[in-house]
Protein backbone atom coordinates (compact mmCIF):
# COMPACT_ATOMS: atom_id res chain seq x y z
CA UNK A 1 0.00 0.00 0.00
CA UNK A 2 1.42 3.44 -0.85
CA UNK A 3 1.95 5.28 1.64
CA UNK A 4 0.15 8.09 2.79
CA UNK A 5 2.36 11.85 2.68
CA UNK A 6 2.84 14.33 5.48
CA UNK A 7 4.40 17.72 5.76
CA UNK A 8 5.73 20.01 9.12
CA UNK A 9 5.70 23.57 9.09
CA UNK A 10 8.05 24.51 12.43
CA UNK A 11 8.19 28.06 13.63
CA UNK A 12 9.65 28.75 16.99
CA UNK A 13 13.48 27.34 18.40
CA UNK A 14 15.92 24.46 17.87
CA UNK A 15 13.53 22.30 20.11
CA UNK A 16 10.81 23.06 18.09
CA UNK A 17 12.76 21.82 15.08
CA UNK A 18 13.78 18.65 17.00
CA UNK A 19 10.40 17.70 18.10
CA UNK A 20 9.12 17.87 14.31
CA UNK A 21 12.12 15.43 13.34
CA UNK A 22 10.67 12.74 16.49
CA UNK A 23 6.97 13.36 15.03
CA UNK A 24 7.51 12.84 11.29
CA UNK A 25 9.44 10.00 12.82
CA UNK A 26 6.95 8.17 15.43
CA UNK A 27 4.43 8.64 11.84
CA UNK A 28 7.01 6.89 9.21
CA UNK A 29 5.08 3.52 9.20
CA UNK A 30 2.06 5.41 7.51
CA UNK A 31 3.63 8.49 6.24
CA UNK A 32 6.19 9.40 4.05
CA UNK A 33 7.57 13.17 4.35
CA UNK A 34 7.32 15.48 2.05
CA UNK A 35 8.83 18.93 1.23
CA UNK A 36 5.63 20.13 -1.15
CA UNK A 37 2.82 21.43 1.41
CA UNK A 38 0.53 20.65 -2.13
CA UNK A 39 0.59 16.75 -2.01
CA UNK A 40 0.22 16.40 2.12
CA UNK A 41 -2.37 14.36 3.22
CA UNK A 42 -1.35 15.61 6.91
CA UNK A 43 -0.14 18.80 7.10
CA UNK A 44 1.38 19.78 10.76
CA UNK A 45 2.02 23.13 11.44
CA UNK A 46 4.49 23.20 15.07
CA UNK A 47 3.41 26.25 16.49
CA UNK A 48 5.59 29.23 18.83
CA UNK A 49 3.86 31.18 21.78
CA UNK A 50 6.89 32.52 22.81
CA UNK A 51 6.10 36.58 21.60
CA UNK A 52 3.33 37.88 20.60
CA UNK A 53 4.28 38.21 16.93
CA UNK A 54 5.11 34.41 16.89
CA UNK A 55 1.36 33.90 17.66
CA UNK A 56 0.42 36.52 14.75
CA UNK A 57 2.81 34.40 12.52
CA UNK A 58 1.06 31.62 12.82
CA UNK A 59 -2.82 32.81 12.32
CA UNK A 60 -1.58 34.49 8.84
CA UNK A 61 0.27 31.57 7.92
CA UNK A 62 -3.06 29.41 8.91
CA UNK A 63 -4.52 32.05 6.06
CA UNK A 64 -2.60 30.54 3.45
CA UNK A 65 -3.54 27.32 4.34
CA UNK A 66 -7.39 27.52 3.48
CA UNK A 67 -6.25 27.24 -0.34
CA UNK A 68 -5.02 23.90 0.42
CA UNK A 69 -7.36 22.61 1.83
CA UNK A 70 -10.26 23.75 -0.72
CA UNK A 71 -8.06 21.99 -3.24
CA UNK A 72 -8.34 18.60 -0.99
CA UNK A 73 -11.34 18.15 1.20
CA UNK A 74 -9.20 14.81 2.22
CA UNK A 75 -6.32 17.03 3.85
CA UNK A 76 -5.98 16.79 7.54
CA UNK A 77 -4.75 19.50 9.17
CA UNK A 78 -2.77 19.46 12.78
CA UNK A 79 -1.59 22.32 14.75
CA UNK A 80 1.65 20.81 17.75
CA UNK A 81 3.49 22.61 19.44
CA UNK A 82 3.15 25.45 22.39
CA UNK A 83 0.74 27.65 21.09
CA UNK A 84 -1.24 24.37 20.69
CA UNK A 85 -0.34 23.16 24.46
CA UNK A 86 -1.47 27.36 25.28
CA UNK A 87 -5.11 27.39 22.85
CA UNK A 88 -5.90 23.68 23.23
CA UNK A 89 -9.94 23.75 22.49
CA UNK A 90 -9.65 27.32 21.52
CA UNK A 91 -7.66 27.04 18.62
CA UNK A 92 -10.34 24.29 16.56
CA UNK A 93 -13.25 26.08 17.96
CA UNK A 94 -11.49 29.68 16.44
CA UNK A 95 -10.70 27.82 13.14
CA UNK A 96 -12.97 25.15 11.56
CA UNK A 97 -9.72 24.71 8.84
CA UNK A 98 -7.77 22.72 11.43
CA UNK A 99 -8.67 19.33 12.33
CA UNK A 100 -6.37 18.26 15.35
CA UNK A 101 -4.54 19.97 18.40
CA UNK A 102 -1.55 18.23 20.04
CA UNK A 103 0.16 19.77 22.68
CA UNK A 104 4.07 19.68 23.29
CA UNK A 105 4.05 16.13 25.45
CA UNK A 106 1.35 14.60 23.07
CA UNK A 107 3.64 14.47 20.13
CA UNK A 108 3.02 10.94 19.84
CA UNK A 109 -0.39 10.73 20.15
CA UNK A 110 -0.34 12.18 17.09
CA UNK A 111 -1.07 8.85 14.93
CA UNK A 112 -3.95 8.13 17.69
CA UNK A 113 -5.59 11.65 17.25
CA UNK A 114 -5.63 10.68 13.45
CA UNK A 115 -7.74 7.63 13.85
CA UNK A 116 -10.03 9.10 16.05
CA UNK A 117 -10.55 11.84 13.53
CA UNK A 118 -10.84 10.10 10.77
CA UNK A 119 -13.40 7.69 12.68
CA UNK A 120 -15.79 10.39 13.92
CA UNK A 121 -14.84 13.59 11.63
CA UNK A 122 -14.60 15.31 14.66
CA UNK A 123 -11.61 17.61 15.61
CA UNK A 124 -9.54 16.05 18.31
CA UNK A 125 -7.64 17.88 20.91
CA UNK A 126 -5.05 16.39 23.24
CA UNK A 127 -2.59 18.98 25.39
CA UNK A 128 -2.25 15.85 28.13
CA UNK A 129 1.38 15.72 29.64
CA UNK A 130 1.14 11.77 29.63
CA UNK A 131 3.57 10.28 27.80
CA UNK A 132 7.14 9.46 29.07
CA UNK A 133 10.51 9.85 26.96
CA UNK A 134 11.08 7.18 24.62
CA UNK A 135 13.66 6.08 22.48
CA UNK A 136 12.32 6.65 18.66
CA UNK A 137 13.36 6.62 15.21
CA UNK A 138 13.65 10.29 14.32
CA UNK A 139 14.09 11.61 10.68
CA UNK A 140 16.35 13.61 10.88
CA UNK A 141 16.82 16.89 8.36
CA UNK A 142 20.56 16.79 7.93
CA UNK A 143 23.04 13.50 7.79
CA UNK A 144 25.78 16.06 9.38
CA UNK A 145 24.07 18.06 12.55
CA UNK A 146 22.09 16.29 14.98
CA UNK A 147 19.94 17.71 18.02
CA UNK A 148 19.64 15.69 20.47
CA UNK A 149 17.18 16.93 23.55
CA UNK A 150 18.37 15.87 26.81
CA UNK A 151 15.50 16.83 28.87
CA UNK A 152 12.17 18.86 28.46
CA UNK A 153 10.36 21.63 30.29
CA UNK A 154 11.64 23.87 32.19
CA UNK A 155 11.99 24.13 35.84
CA UNK A 156 12.33 28.41 36.14
CA UNK A 157 10.11 31.13 36.32
CA UNK A 158 11.37 33.75 34.75
CA UNK A 159 8.34 35.96 34.79
CA UNK A 160 8.09 37.43 31.76
CA UNK A 161 8.13 33.72 29.77
CA UNK A 162 5.34 31.29 28.71
CA UNK A 163 8.13 27.94 28.09
CA UNK A 164 7.52 26.50 31.72
CA UNK A 165 3.85 26.65 31.23
CA UNK A 166 3.90 25.53 27.23
CA UNK A 167 6.31 22.76 27.99
CA UNK A 168 5.30 21.86 31.51
CA UNK A 169 7.57 20.99 33.98
CA UNK A 170 11.53 19.69 33.58
CA UNK A 171 12.28 16.69 32.94
CA UNK A 172 15.91 15.00 31.93
CA UNK A 173 16.23 11.72 29.76
CA UNK A 174 18.64 9.38 30.99
CA UNK A 175 21.96 9.44 30.36
CA UNK A 176 22.38 5.59 28.93
CA UNK A 177 19.42 6.78 26.32
CA UNK A 178 21.46 10.08 25.30
CA UNK A 179 24.89 7.93 25.06
CA UNK A 180 23.42 5.36 23.03
CA UNK A 181 21.29 7.97 20.66
CA UNK A 182 24.50 9.77 20.73
CA UNK A 183 27.10 6.85 19.28
CA UNK A 184 24.24 5.38 16.70
CA UNK A 185 24.94 9.04 15.34
CA UNK A 186 28.33 8.72 14.91
CA UNK A 187 28.13 5.22 13.58
CA UNK A 188 26.03 6.90 10.71
CA UNK A 189 28.13 9.66 10.35
CA UNK A 190 26.90 12.74 12.43
CA UNK A 191 29.33 14.83 13.09
CA UNK A 192 27.99 17.48 14.88
CA UNK A 193 25.86 17.19 18.00
CA UNK A 194 24.06 20.01 19.74
CA UNK A 195 22.48 18.92 23.10
CA UNK A 196 19.08 20.52 23.58
CA UNK A 197 17.56 21.67 26.70
CA UNK A 198 15.71 25.22 28.09
CA UNK A 199 18.20 25.06 30.73
CA UNK A 200 21.41 22.13 30.17
CA UNK A 201 23.06 23.58 33.56
CA UNK A 202 20.37 21.83 35.43
CA UNK A 203 20.83 18.41 33.56
CA UNK A 204 20.19 15.48 35.69
CA UNK A 205 18.09 16.64 38.30
CA UNK A 206 15.20 14.45 39.49
CA UNK A 207 17.65 11.49 37.53
CA UNK A 208 18.90 10.34 40.73
CA UNK A 209 21.58 9.11 39.28
CA UNK A 210 24.37 11.23 40.70
CA UNK A 211 25.18 13.19 37.18
CA UNK A 212 24.33 16.67 36.30
CA UNK A 213 25.75 18.22 32.77
CA UNK A 214 29.64 18.35 32.96
CA UNK A 215 29.40 14.77 33.70
CA UNK A 216 27.16 14.22 30.90
CA UNK A 217 29.72 15.92 28.62
CA UNK A 218 32.62 13.70 30.27
CA UNK A 219 30.73 10.70 29.54
CA UNK A 220 29.79 12.00 25.70
CA UNK A 221 33.04 12.91 24.81
CA UNK A 222 34.54 9.87 24.22
CA UNK A 223 31.43 8.20 22.15
CA UNK A 224 31.59 11.77 19.99
CA UNK A 225 34.27 10.52 17.58
CA UNK A 226 35.64 13.22 15.44
CA UNK A 227 32.55 15.20 15.70
CA UNK A 228 31.54 18.37 17.82
CA UNK A 229 29.49 18.99 20.95
CA UNK A 230 27.37 21.90 21.16
CA UNK A 231 24.61 23.03 23.66
CA UNK A 232 21.78 25.19 24.31
CA UNK A 233 20.47 27.11 26.38
CA UNK A 234 22.48 27.83 29.46
CA UNK A 235 21.37 29.32 32.65
CA UNK A 236 23.71 31.89 33.92
CA UNK A 237 22.49 30.99 37.19
CA UNK A 238 23.45 27.76 37.19
CA UNK A 239 27.22 27.97 35.07
CA UNK A 240 29.36 26.10 37.16
CA UNK A 241 33.21 26.24 37.80
CA UNK A 242 32.73 22.39 36.57
CA UNK A 243 31.30 23.03 33.28
CA UNK A 244 33.42 25.78 32.30
CA UNK A 245 36.35 22.86 33.14
CA UNK A 246 34.48 20.59 31.35
CA UNK A 247 34.42 23.07 28.13
CA UNK A 248 38.19 23.53 28.49
CA UNK A 249 39.21 20.25 28.85
CA UNK A 250 36.89 18.18 26.48
CA UNK A 251 38.33 18.12 22.98
CA UNK A 252 34.93 17.51 21.18
CA UNK A 253 33.26 20.19 23.05
CA UNK A 254 33.12 23.48 20.80
CA UNK A 255 34.20 26.84 22.32
CA UNK A 256 31.11 28.03 21.73
CA UNK A 257 28.43 29.21 24.59
CA UNK A 258 24.73 31.21 24.55
CA UNK A 259 24.51 32.40 27.57
CA UNK A 260 21.40 34.72 27.39
CA UNK A 261 21.94 38.26 29.82
CA UNK A 262 18.70 39.19 29.16
CA UNK A 263 19.47 42.37 31.45
CA UNK A 264 22.15 44.57 32.55
CA UNK A 265 20.01 46.30 35.50
CA UNK A 266 19.91 44.58 38.77
CA UNK A 267 16.40 45.84 39.67
CA UNK A 268 15.14 44.55 36.09
CA UNK A 269 17.14 41.02 36.88
CA UNK A 270 15.21 40.92 39.76
CA UNK A 271 11.58 41.65 38.42
CA UNK A 272 12.42 39.01 35.61
CA UNK A 273 13.10 36.31 38.38
CA UNK A 274 16.26 35.77 36.20
CA UNK A 275 18.19 34.81 39.75
CA UNK A 276 21.65 36.09 38.89
CA UNK A 277 22.66 39.98 38.97
CA UNK A 278 24.96 41.49 36.70
CA UNK A 279 28.45 41.05 38.49
CA UNK A 280 27.35 37.88 38.73
CA UNK A 281 27.03 37.41 34.97
CA UNK A 282 30.67 38.86 34.15
CA UNK A 283 32.08 36.73 36.65
CA UNK A 284 31.20 34.11 35.06
CA UNK A 285 31.96 35.31 31.36
CA UNK A 286 35.13 37.00 32.75
CA UNK A 287 36.42 33.09 33.78
CA UNK A 288 35.05 31.90 30.50
CA UNK A 289 37.16 34.23 28.63
CA UNK A 290 40.20 33.54 30.64
CA UNK A 291 39.95 29.94 30.29
CA UNK A 292 38.46 30.08 26.80
CA UNK A 293 40.39 32.59 24.68
CA UNK A 294 38.71 31.78 21.43
CA UNK A 295 35.40 31.34 22.81
CA UNK A 296 32.29 32.65 21.01
CA UNK A 297 29.53 33.78 23.69
CA UNK A 298 26.21 34.81 22.07
CA UNK A 299 23.35 36.00 24.20
CA UNK A 300 19.73 37.05 24.53
CA UNK A 301 18.48 40.42 25.42
CA UNK A 302 15.25 41.70 26.33
CA UNK A 303 14.40 45.87 25.84
CA UNK A 304 11.17 47.42 27.47
CA UNK A 305 11.08 45.16 29.85
CA UNK A 306 8.18 46.88 32.58
CA UNK A 307 9.63 49.22 34.54
CA UNK A 308 12.90 50.06 32.65
CA UNK A 309 14.18 53.48 33.07
CA UNK A 310 16.53 55.20 31.47
CA UNK A 311 19.59 53.61 33.67
CA UNK A 312 18.41 50.27 33.73
CA UNK A 313 18.13 50.58 29.42
CA UNK A 314 21.92 52.13 30.06
CA UNK A 315 22.89 49.70 32.36
CA UNK A 316 21.79 46.91 29.15
CA UNK A 317 23.23 48.70 26.70
CA UNK A 318 26.84 49.11 28.61
CA UNK A 319 26.73 44.64 29.52
CA UNK A 320 26.11 44.21 26.18
CA UNK A 321 29.05 46.15 25.05
CA UNK A 322 31.03 44.98 28.10
CA UNK A 323 30.81 41.40 26.88
CA UNK A 324 31.91 41.62 23.45
CA UNK A 325 29.02 39.15 22.05
CA UNK A 326 29.88 37.70 18.92
CA UNK A 327 25.93 38.15 17.89
CA UNK A 328 23.00 38.62 20.35
CA UNK A 329 19.25 37.70 20.09
CA UNK A 330 17.14 41.02 21.02
CA UNK A 331 13.57 41.22 21.33
CA UNK A 332 10.88 43.70 22.46
CA UNK A 333 9.39 42.64 25.77
CA UNK A 334 5.87 41.03 24.67
CA UNK A 335 3.43 40.72 27.48
CA UNK A 336 2.15 37.07 27.70
CA UNK A 337 -0.79 35.95 29.43
CA UNK A 338 -0.84 33.87 32.36
CA UNK A 339 2.97 34.85 33.37
CA UNK A 340 3.77 37.28 36.11
CA UNK A 341 4.99 40.11 34.51
CA UNK A 342 1.93 40.62 32.60
CA UNK A 343 0.14 42.93 35.47
CA UNK A 344 4.05 44.88 36.03
CA UNK A 345 3.30 48.58 36.59
CA UNK A 346 5.29 50.21 34.24
CA UNK A 347 4.64 49.56 30.35
CA UNK A 348 7.08 50.95 28.33
CA UNK A 349 5.45 52.34 25.07
CA UNK A 350 6.33 50.89 21.59
CA UNK A 351 8.30 54.03 20.24
CA UNK A 352 10.71 54.21 23.40
CA UNK A 353 11.21 50.31 23.45
CA UNK A 354 12.14 50.78 19.77
CA UNK A 355 14.41 53.23 20.33
CA UNK A 356 15.95 51.29 22.61
CA UNK A 357 15.53 48.26 20.47
CA UNK A 358 17.50 49.86 17.71
CA UNK A 359 20.11 51.36 19.90
CA UNK A 360 21.37 48.17 20.94
CA UNK A 361 20.95 46.88 17.36
CA UNK A 362 23.54 49.24 16.06
CA UNK A 363 25.62 48.57 19.20
CA UNK A 364 25.68 44.68 18.43
CA UNK A 365 25.87 44.95 14.55
CA UNK A 366 28.98 46.86 15.24
CA UNK A 367 30.83 44.62 17.72
CA UNK A 368 30.03 42.15 15.54
CA UNK A 369 31.47 42.96 12.44
CA UNK A 370 34.91 43.96 14.37
CA UNK A 371 34.66 40.52 16.06
CA UNK A 372 34.19 38.92 12.77
CA UNK A 373 36.97 41.15 11.37
CA UNK A 374 39.39 39.89 13.95
CA UNK A 375 39.45 36.37 12.34
CA UNK A 376 41.03 37.90 9.24
CA UNK A 377 44.29 36.21 8.47
CA UNK A 378 43.77 33.47 11.14
CA UNK A 379 43.88 29.41 10.04
CA UNK A 380 40.46 28.05 10.99
CA UNK A 381 39.15 24.22 11.27
CA UNK A 382 35.61 24.37 9.03
CA UNK A 383 33.26 21.43 9.39
CA UNK A 384 31.76 21.82 5.71
CA UNK A 385 27.83 21.82 5.09
CA UNK A 386 27.77 21.60 1.51
CA UNK A 387 28.01 23.83 -1.38
CA UNK A 388 27.40 27.24 -0.58
CA UNK A 389 23.58 28.86 -1.27
CA UNK A 390 24.84 32.28 -2.62
CA UNK A 391 27.75 31.21 -4.51
CA UNK A 392 27.69 28.00 -5.65
CA UNK A 393 31.46 28.39 -6.61
CA UNK A 394 32.30 28.13 -3.39
CA UNK A 395 31.30 25.90 -0.16
CA UNK A 396 29.90 26.78 2.95
CA UNK A 397 30.77 25.45 6.55
CA UNK A 398 31.55 26.36 10.26
CA UNK A 399 34.14 26.71 12.69
CA UNK A 400 33.68 25.93 16.18
CA UNK A 401 32.46 29.18 17.05
CA UNK A 402 29.88 28.32 14.91
CA UNK A 403 30.84 31.45 12.76
CA UNK A 404 29.68 30.90 8.88
CA UNK A 405 32.62 30.63 6.48
CA UNK A 406 32.39 30.71 2.66
CA UNK A 407 35.43 29.26 1.05
CA UNK A 408 36.74 28.82 -2.36
CA UNK A 409 37.96 25.03 -2.98
CA UNK A 410 37.66 23.38 -6.63
CA UNK A 411 36.35 19.99 -4.73
CA UNK A 412 33.31 19.08 -2.57
CA UNK A 413 34.17 18.68 0.71
CA UNK A 414 30.83 17.97 2.31
CA UNK A 415 30.85 16.60 5.84
CA UNK A 416 34.66 16.72 6.52
CA UNK A 417 37.04 18.70 8.55
CA UNK A 418 39.01 21.11 6.27
CA UNK A 419 41.51 23.92 7.50
CA UNK A 420 40.62 27.73 6.00
CA UNK A 421 42.88 30.55 5.72
CA UNK A 422 40.23 33.37 6.75
CA UNK A 423 40.79 36.43 4.18
CA UNK A 424 38.00 38.31 4.67
CA UNK A 425 34.77 39.23 6.76
CA UNK A 426 31.29 40.30 6.03
CA UNK A 427 28.29 41.26 8.27
CA UNK A 428 27.83 38.02 9.49
CA UNK A 429 30.20 35.48 7.91
CA UNK A 430 33.69 34.94 7.24
CA UNK A 431 35.81 34.32 3.55
CA UNK A 432 38.39 32.14 2.95
CA UNK A 433 40.48 29.66 0.70
CA UNK A 434 40.99 26.49 1.57
CA UNK A 435 44.70 25.14 3.06
CA UNK A 436 45.81 22.14 1.67
N1 LIG B 1 15.25 28.70 27.82
C1 LIG B 1 15.94 29.55 26.99
C2 LIG B 1 15.15 30.18 25.85
C3 LIG B 1 13.80 30.68 26.13
S1 LIG B 1 12.95 31.56 24.88
C4 LIG B 1 16.60 30.55 27.87
O1 LIG B 1 16.27 30.70 29.00
O2 LIG B 1 17.49 31.20 27.41
C5 LIG B 1 14.21 32.48 24.07
C6 LIG B 1 14.29 33.91 24.45
O3 LIG B 1 13.11 34.58 24.17
C7 LIG B 1 14.56 34.20 25.89
O4 LIG B 1 15.88 34.02 26.25
C8 LIG B 1 14.12 35.63 26.01
O5 LIG B 1 15.17 36.51 25.69
C9 LIG B 1 13.06 35.75 24.94
N2 LIG B 1 11.73 35.89 25.52
C10 LIG B 1 11.05 34.96 26.25
N3 LIG B 1 9.85 35.46 26.64
C11 LIG B 1 9.77 36.71 26.14
C12 LIG B 1 8.77 37.75 26.19
N4 LIG B 1 7.64 37.58 26.86
N5 LIG B 1 9.04 38.91 25.54
C13 LIG B 1 10.19 39.10 24.88
N6 LIG B 1 11.15 38.17 24.79
C14 LIG B 1 10.96 36.99 25.42
FE1 LIG C 1 11.78 30.83 29.85
FE2 LIG C 1 13.48 31.32 31.80
FE3 LIG C 1 12.78 28.80 31.28
FE4 LIG C 1 14.31 30.13 29.58
S1 LIG C 1 14.86 29.58 31.69
S2 LIG C 1 12.52 28.89 29.07
S3 LIG C 1 13.55 32.21 29.70
S4 LIG C 1 11.45 30.42 32.07
FE1 LIG D 1 10.40 27.25 21.62
FE2 LIG D 1 8.61 29.09 21.09
FE3 LIG D 1 7.96 27.04 22.54
S1 LIG D 1 10.71 29.45 21.57
S2 LIG D 1 9.82 26.45 23.58
S3 LIG D 1 8.60 27.00 20.40
S4 LIG D 1 7.30 29.12 22.87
Amino acid sequence: MEKKKLAIITLGCQMNKSDSEWLAGTLTEEYEYTEDKTEADFLVVNTCAVRDKAEHKFFSLLGTLRPLKAANKNLVIGVAGCMAQEHGEMIVQREPLVDIVFGTRALDKAHILLRKFEETGRPQVDTSYGSEYEDFPVRRESALSAWVPIMRGCGNHCSYCIVPSTRGPEQSRPISNLLNEVSALIAQGYREITLLGQNVNSYGVGLGGGVDFPGLLRQMNPIAVDARIRFVTSHPKDLSDSLIGAMTELESVCPYLHLPIQSGSDKILELMKRGYTADRYFDRVDKLRERIPDLSLTSDVIVGFPGESDEDFEATFRAVERANYDNIFLFKYSPRPNTPAENLPGRIPAKLAQERFDRVMTLQKEITAKRLAGWIGRDVEVLVDGPSKRDTEKMCGRTPQNIVVNFTSGEDFTGRLVRVKITKSGQFSLHGDILR
